[in-house]
């Protein structure tokens, strides 16, 4: 799907794009399958000058005769872990990016069913062969696809991947991004078996606004389209039976009688979709979320959100966050900051993320990497943002911990982004009607201390996210008390990002940036939340961000050396002065 080079201005006027079969749209609730893991050790090659494609890697053939030879081969011994970002395996990998090929060879037993091989995410880019046929590509370091291999599979096989982050200015996210750049196959890998006719997608929720009506649908894929399905949840005693149409969907609405799911109580029901080819089970939780003026309702009552910003990596390790045990010490460090709420930035995290936070009753804010300096209006960008956001809406969709889908970060308000991002979120609102829609601005208009909010986005936002750094990139013009925040699209409004830097265990002035003291930064946090605690359409706050975080480009030689040092822990999880302050104020609001 990754364009062929463009050839320069004039050429690229009609651009071609030329795309290989791309991943099918992952299938939902994968983890409610019978999986065979691909995880474990892959073979590798790696491959700096992406020389691989030419010299035929993904064939993955043998020189037979006495005159052939060729110029790669796997070896037992050159292996990467998968799920894992490649950067940390290998020293000579640190700052890599261009492509790794990874090998895995399976033995398989033909059986009637049908077979798909499953990779919960790539970064950025993979080609993905299969015994030596390229069977597609798939774009997007961050949300799941799939290949049906029915067909192709034989006793013993061998799948070739070639992995590629280098950045794209025309990719999502695009060149100079603010976390580290880890490329591979970063998340689990497997096959899985399906009946000929399977359920391939449903969305069991709550109906918009209801608290006891379930609506959704079911659709399924296969020869046998029409048939009879049961949506069962018997502790709610729900024993519903709907027919599928003659091309496998069936959308259907029931009255319901459900203990809502809510921070304080996260209660997940079994819920089974029974066809009669193929039957799926998944824990489900039912709460309703939305906007009203400047409130923002859970199950129709306000609720102030208590966030934090988190990115997907085990900084103490110095690695992508791959399993459930990663998610659990990412959400209970922020559960043990008070919050009810965490934003996963800057892009949709793996699925063991959203699934522990249903568990553990924790709110989400999920997004597609939509990073500032995105090249919005060139050929290609609007199909690929709907992409992204659809895979990740389809992954997540009956995840009750999320509430909000957004589209964007601090991206300049160009007529051609905003006209983009009106046109994504009605694609988001046909995708699932049941959220909220935000996305995170920080191009507003800072007057002394009166702040307006005048992003022309806000009027198809549900939720507005601003993203201001006072005291930290933007200097105080006034006493904190008297700023004035004003909006006139009378929405809820969540502090997306605000904070400074600051080296753990380093002690000095309050009131000197350069020194990256916890006391400059912890004098940060007072004043902003002097500030914040005068916005009254505030309705949540995220500070950026919860842990230290690697990024290539944070290069103070003394206080950062490639890490940004805005956590609220430092990167072993040791907690700044700054963390008292956040934790102070979440315990003060109900
Ligand atoms: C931006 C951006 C973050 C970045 C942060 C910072 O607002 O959204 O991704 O890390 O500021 O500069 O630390």
């Amino acid at each position: 799907m990754r364009r062929i080079a463009s050839f320069g201005l004039v050429a690229c006027f009609y651009l071609i794009i030329i795309s290989t079969a791309t991943g099918q749209t992952s299938m939902t609730n994968v983890l409610g399958r019978k999986l065979t893991s691909l995880n474990g050790k892959w073979q590798v090659i790696i491959d700096p000058n992406d020389a691989g494609e030419g010299v035929g890697i993904g064939k993955d053939a043998k020189a037979k005769g006495k005159t052939d030879f060729l110029e790669y081969s796997f070896d037992e011994t050159t292996t990467l872990n998968v799920p894992g970002d490649f950067n940390s395996q290998m020293p000579e990998l640190t700052y890599y990016e261009s492509s790794v090929w990874y090998k895995k060879t399976f033995t398989y037993h033909k059986t009637d069913k049908r077979l798909f091989l499953h990779f919960g995410a790539a970064n950025y880019i993979a080609d993905v062969y299969f015994n030596g046929e390229k069977i597609g590509s798939h774009e997007g370091g961050f949300t799941p696809f799939q290949f049906e291999i029915t067909d192709k599979v034989k006793e013993e096989n061998s799948i070739v991947v070639r992995v590629n982050n280098q950045r794209h200015k025309d990719g999502i996210p695009a060149m100079g991004y603010d976390w580290f750049n880890y490329g591979g196959l970063t998340r689990d890998v497997n096959l899985i078996e399906t009946p000929a006719t399977y359920i391939v997608d449903y969305f069991v929720q709550l109906k918009k606004a209801s608290l006891n009506q379930i609506e959704g649908w079911i659709k399924l894929s296969g020869n046998k389209a029409k048939q009879q399905v049961r949506l069962l949840i018997p502790e709610a005693k729900i024993n519903y039976v709907i027919t599928t149409n003659d091309t496998g969907y069936a959308h259907y609405e029931l009255k319901a009688k459900l203990a809502l799911w809510s921070p304080w109580q996260p209660k997940l029901y079994s819920v089974q979709i029974k066809a009669e080819t193929d039957s799926i089970n998944e824990a489900i939780g039912f709460r309703t979320i939305e906007s009203k003026a400047t409130a923002i309702l859970l199950n129709g009552k306000s609720i102030f959100l208590k966030g934090v910003n988190i990115h997907e990596e085990i900084s103490i390790e110095k690695r992508k966050a791959i399993n459930e045990k990663d998610a659990l010490q990412l959400l209970t460090a922020a559960k043990e900051l008070g919050c009810n709420f965490v934003r996963l930035t800057h892009y949709p995290h793996n699925e063991y993320m959203v699934r522990l936070a249903d568990k553990m009753g924790i709110l989400l804010w999920e997004e597609i990497p939509m990073w500032q300096n995105i090249a919005f209006g060139e050929p290609g960008m609007q199909s690929r943002m709907e992409n992204m956001m659809k895979e990740m809406i389809q992954r997540d969709q009956n995840r009750s911990s999320i509430i909000i889908w957004s589209m964007s970060n601090e991206t300049r308000p160009t007529p051609a982004r905003t006209a983009s991002l009106i046109s994504l979120a009605s694609v988001v609102r046909q995708k699932d009607s049941t959220r909220l829609i935000a996305s995170a601005l920080n191009h507003i208009n800072f007057n002394k201390n009166v702040v307006t909010i005048d992003d022309s986005l806000c009027s198809v936002l549900d939720v507005v996210g601003v993203n201001a750094y006072l005291g930290w990139y933007r200097q105080w013009l006034a006493e904190p008390k008297d700023y004035v925040w004003q909006s006139p699209f009378n929405k809820p409004l969540i502090m997306t990002e605000f904070g400074a830097e600051a080296l753990y265990g380093h002690h000095g002035s309050a009131d000197t940036a350069s020194n990256w003291t916890e006391e400059y930064q912890e004098h940060v946090y007072k004043d902003n939340i002097v500030m914040l605690k005068n916005i009254p359409f505030l309705s949540g706050t995220t500070p950026w961000i919860l842990y230290d975080f690697r990024s290539e480009r944070r290069m103070n030689g003394t206080y950062q050396k490639g890490w940004n040092r805005k956590g609220l822990l430092s990167d072993k999880g040791e907690k700044k002065k700054a963390w008292y302050v956040m934790k102070t104020f979440y315990d003060s609001i109900p």
